[in-house]
């Protein structure tokens, strides 16, 4: 059976990550991505976990500590958009992990936003290692939802050939807008 956009984003991180990298999940929500990384990257390394609700941190938190991986996590309680400013420049990172969009069963209002998704990618173009994966899986059904896909879209529509490769996943005859998956990988 064909793989749902959020499995074969887990497929796509696993085939690059290795233990001891360092590694981005810019939308922490509850922290199923988080958990995820932190297997893979291992004791070695790194997961920079980024969310701006409180309540994402506490789940997250306690996810991670029922499976015994807070040892290799930051989780920080702020934007993504932060990212150039929190993870130093010469940190070189395999991965980024986005599910765009709000968090099921939590305040619908708080959702991401094209400005600061734009400001985030920008900061993690410039940090990724050579075959390296940012993985954005966006929903879109929503009342602003369009307006972030047509960025994600276009913002990876232009980047240069010679330096990144651009893949889209998305079933196209299926009802409720299921999530598009875009992946950039540095060459
Ligand atoms: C679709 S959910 C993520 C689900 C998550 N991957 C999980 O495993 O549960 C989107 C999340 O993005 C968060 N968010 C919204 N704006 C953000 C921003 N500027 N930076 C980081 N996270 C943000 C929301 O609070 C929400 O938790």
């Amino acid at each position: 059976m064909l793989q749902t956009a959020l499995q074969f984003s887990h497929t796509l991180l696993k085939e690059v990550i290795q233990e001891g990298d360092s590694v981005v999940d810019a939308t922490m929500g509850n922290g199923n991505d988080t958990a995820f990384l932190a297997e893979l990257v291992g004791t070695n390394g790194l997961v920079y976990a980024f969310d701006v609700q409180k309540q994402a941190l506490v789940n997250t938190e306690k996810r991670l500590t029922e499976l015994g991986l807070q040892e290799q996590t930051i989780l920080l309680h702020q934007g993504h958009e932060t990212i150039k400013e929190t993870i130093p420049e010469d940190t070189q990172l395999k991965a980024a992990i986005f599910n765009l969009g709000y968090l099921p069963k939590s305040d619908k209002q708080i959702i991401t936003q094209p400005d600061t998704t734009k400001q985030a990618l920008d900061a993690l173009i410039a940090r990724l290692k050579s075959k390296g994966r940012i993985i954005l899986v966006v929903y879109y059904g929503h009342t602003g939802g369009e307006a972030e896909l047509a960025l994600v879209h276009e913002y990876s529509q232009k980047l240069p050939q010679e330096e990144y490769s651009v893949l889209t996943y998305q079933f196209i005859n299926q009802r409720n807008n299921p999530p598009i998956l875009f992946c950039i990988e540095k060459k």
